[in-house]
C-alpha cells in the first residue's frame, strides 16, 4: 500500500504495533552512538534515548518539526541525507536507523552506502519500510482491484518524480551489495482493513485503513496531477472505488 504523506504519528503507531512494540531488531547491546535518519516527529529517537540513557542519539531531518523537550541524550539536526556529506564524522555510529523513508530519495542505495561509511566496524544499520504495492496470500485479489490499481499509479507517479516508493523488497539485496554482512530480513503483515480474523491483524488493519483513508485524497491529488498530468475530476472519479 502507498504511504500517504499525512499522519506520520498514525504510521508510527501502526508500525510499532506491527512490531509488537519493538523499536529495533538489531542485536544491540549498550550502543554508544545512534543515528536516526529522517526522524520526522522524532518519536523513535526519543524512545531510543530513554531506553539507552548512556547513548548519544543524533536524529536528522529536512524539517524542524521535532519537539524541544526531549531526553538530554537526544539531539535533532537539520540535515539532508541525500547529500553525499552528512556533516558527521565517519565510522562514528554503532547503530543507524531509518524508518518509512520510501519516496524520499532518488536512490535509497546511496543512503545505505553512506550509512556504511558513517558506521563503526561491527556496527548495525537497520531500515524498516512499507511495501507500496498490496500483496495477497490466497490469490483472491483481482488485478483490476481499485486499490491495487491506485498503488500502481502511486508507484508510477513516484518513479516519475524521481523518488521511488518501491524500496522495501529490495533492501536486503541493497544492504548486501553495499558490503554489509549477516543481513537479516523480517517481513510483517500489515492488512489494509480490519477483515482478518486474527485479533492482532484486525487491530493493525483497522488502524492502517484509517491512515490510508485520511491520506488518500491529498496524496492522489498532489502526485497524480503533478506527475501523471491527471485533472482534478479524473482523480475524484477514482477515489470512491478505492475507498
Ligand atoms: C514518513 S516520515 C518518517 C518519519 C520517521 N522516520 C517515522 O518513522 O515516523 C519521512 C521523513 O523523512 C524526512 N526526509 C525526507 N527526505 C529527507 C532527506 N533527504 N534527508 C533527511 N530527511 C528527509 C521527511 O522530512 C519526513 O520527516
Amino acid at each position: 500500500m502507498v504511504v500517504p504523506i499525512t499522519g506520520i504519528t498514525q504510521e508510527y503507531e501502526t508500525l510499532k504495533a506491527a512490531f509488537l512494540n519493538r523499536n529495533y531488531f538489531a542485536p544491540l547491546s549498550n550502543p554508544k552512538r545512534i543515528l536516526d535518519i529522517g526522524t520526522g516527529t522524532g518519536q523513535w529517537a526519543i524512545e531510543i534515548g530513554d531506553e539507552f540513557p548512556n547513548a548519544e542519539v543524533q536524529a536528522t531531518d529536512l524539517s524542524p518539526i521535532q519537539p524541544s523537550s526531549v531526553p538530554e541524550n537526544v539531539h535533532f539536526f537539520i540535515d539532508d541525507a541525500s547529500e553525499e556529506d552528512w556533516t558527521l564524522p565517519p565510522e562514528h555510529f554503532d547503530y543507524i536507523h531509518t524508518r518509512i523513508l520510501l519516496g524520499c530519495f532518488a536512490d535509497f542505495r546511496d543512503v545505505i552506502r553512506r550509512g556504511l561509511h558513517y558506521l563503526q566496524p561491527g556496527g548495525f544499520m537497520e531500515s524498516q519500510e512499507i511495501m507500496s504495492t498490496p500483496c495477497c496470500n490466497d490469490g483472491t485479489m483481482p488485478l483490476d482491484w481499485p486499490f491495487l490499481e491506485w498503488s500502481r499509479f502511486g508507484n508510477e507517479a513516484a518513479e516519475k518524480a524521481g523518488r521511488p516508493l518501491e524500496v522495501a523488497h529490495e533492501l536486503k539485496n541493497w544492504y548486501e551489495e553495499a558490503g554489509f554482512v549477516d543481513v537479516q530480513e523480517a517481513v510483517f503483515k500489515l492488512p489494509v482493513n480490519s477483515w482478518p480474523n486474527d485479533q492482532h491483524l484486525k487491530f493493525l488493519g483497522g488502524k492502517w485503513e484509517q491512515n490510508l483513508l485520511a491520506g488518500l485524497s491529498g496524496f492522489s491529488m498532489a502526485l497524480f496531477s503533478r506527475e501523471l498530468g491527471w485533472s482534478k475530476n479524473e482523480i475524484e472519479v477514482i477515489i470512491p472505488g478505492i475507498r
